[in-house]
């Protein structure tokens, strides 16, 4: 396998490029205080990877923001930036996945005909009601396995299952009904919130093909951003049924490469921003336990993670210990220096929170590379195309950013 180093930055003092090993399968792990530059760094990585693995890796950003469809433009706002450290800026090629009906989803045409002219090809995501396990069915709406309405739609779920076919949500709508062990109330209750998931439009009886969904020659963004942002939720559903389909399919994938047969789904890049909405620590989220799988086990399938969030100490331990890159800008919460100086490396000659301490201004990082055993400071290099981080912060709607 040739190999891949993506120059994400230059060194603070030598001004030296910087570059971050990304053959093999990697997990990368970016954090920062509010605005120290995580998701625009992200965004740098993304391009890097682009560039070099453009056909030959899946590259996708779950972005719960929706702020990375703006990759499709130049960077205008920083041009002479880009200029002065010895790059052009450039626009590359986006497919914004939607999960759903893209125009329910942003309820506004004129929003949707913006980023088509922006040059954004926009895709829908649809999955099939039998992609969620009974349990995840009963999490989704909050209800208690063990409850009377918990048990009634486990139950319904489980029947659909055994089938062993793909159905929709009128299908478990139309198996409640038959219960005869149900109570009326508990039916009339799951059959209200049947109804609302049959409108959210996500559920169809053929499920998006991988293949259709996710370009080899785009950067794919899944927007997460359309869905509501409840705890266990939506979002987390989508992402675990995409999680899920990847990783089974890049297993089966592997296989047929060993055999030095063709593969439809190379290698697969997962960039999640504010990660600690979807592997959160102390509690259960309907994708935590498939993406911490992921990082366990997604070396020899050639899955590699990037995760970003405000807060290391709201992420669960299990994925930061896997994590063997940690990109820290500034950061001065006292848990999330402590959770991150947990990761201290041998090879360190200090903590990190001393290292830390010393950065001061936006895209100054510290790169911590396992593979490399090395801790180096950087200042990370400017993006090549539009972020669009920076105006949702100063907007309040998401409508306002066009
Ligand atoms: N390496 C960099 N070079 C130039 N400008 C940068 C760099 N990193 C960040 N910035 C600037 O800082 C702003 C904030 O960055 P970014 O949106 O990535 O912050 P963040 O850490 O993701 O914040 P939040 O916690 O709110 O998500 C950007 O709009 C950008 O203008
Ligand atoms: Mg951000």
């Amino acid at each position: 396998m040739a190999e891949v180093n993506l120059r994400i930055g230059t060194e603070y003092e030598a001004n030296d490029p910087v570059y971050m090993k990304a053959t093999g399968s990697r997990a990368v792990f970016i954090c920062g205080k509010r605005g120290s530059g995580k998701s625009y760094t992200m965004g740098v990585i993304v391009e890097e990877l682009f560039n070099q693995e453009q056909g030959k890796a899946t590259i996708i950003i779950v972005d719960p923001m929706g702020i990375y469809h703006t990759m499709s433009l130049p960077n205008e706002a920083q041009a002479d930036q880009v200029r002065n450290a010895g790059f052009l800026t450039s626009g590359f090629p986006i497919r914004l996945i939607v999960p759903g009906e893209p125009l329910i989803r942003y309820g506004d045409a004129a929003v949707l005909a913006k980023l088509r002219e922006n040059g954004v090809e926009v895709t829908q995501l649809q999955i099939n009601a039998a992609d969620l396990s009974s349990e995840a069915w009963c999490e989704l709406f909050d209800i208690g396995i063990n409850e009377a309405m918990g048990i009634a739609l486990w139950r319904a779920v489980d029947t659909l299952h055994e089938k062993d076919q793909p159905f929709t949500v009128d299908d478990i709508l139309a198996e409640i009904e038959r219960d005869t062990r149900a109570k009326d109330t508990s039916k009339e209750a799951l059959e209200n919130r049947l109804t609302v998931a049959n409108r959210w439009g996500i559920f169809a009886r053929e499920p998006t093909a991988l293949n259709n969904v996710f370009s080899l020659s785009h950067v794919n963004v899944l927007d997460l951003s359309v869905l509501d942002a409840g705890t266990k939720g939506l979002r987390n559903m989508v992402l675990d049924v995409v999680a899920r389909r990847l990783f089974t399919e890049r297993t089966r994938e592997r296989r047929r490469e060993e055999f030095g047969l063709s593969t439809k789904l190379p290698r697969v890049w997962l960039a999640i921003d504010e990660a600690h909405q979807f592997v959160p620590k102390g509690r259960t989220s309907l994708c935590k336990g498939m993406l911490i799988r992921w990082v366990k086990e997604g070396r020899q399938p050639g899955l590699s993670l990037i995760v970003a969030t405000q807060q290391p100490a709201a992420i669960d331990p299990e994925l930061l210990s896997q994590c063997d890159v940690i990109i820290a800008h500034k950061i001065t919460t006292w848990d999330d220096i402590y959770a991150l100086d947990r990761l201290s490396a041998t090879y360190m000659t200090g903590d990190l929170k001393s290292y830390i301490r010393s950065l001061n201004r936006r895209g100054e990082a510290l790169l911590v590379d396992d593979e490399t055993e090395s801790v180096t400071t950087i200042r990370v290099r400017p993006r090549f195309s539009s972020h669009g981080g920076a105006e949702i912060q100063e907007k309040t709607t998401r409508k306002s950013l066009f």
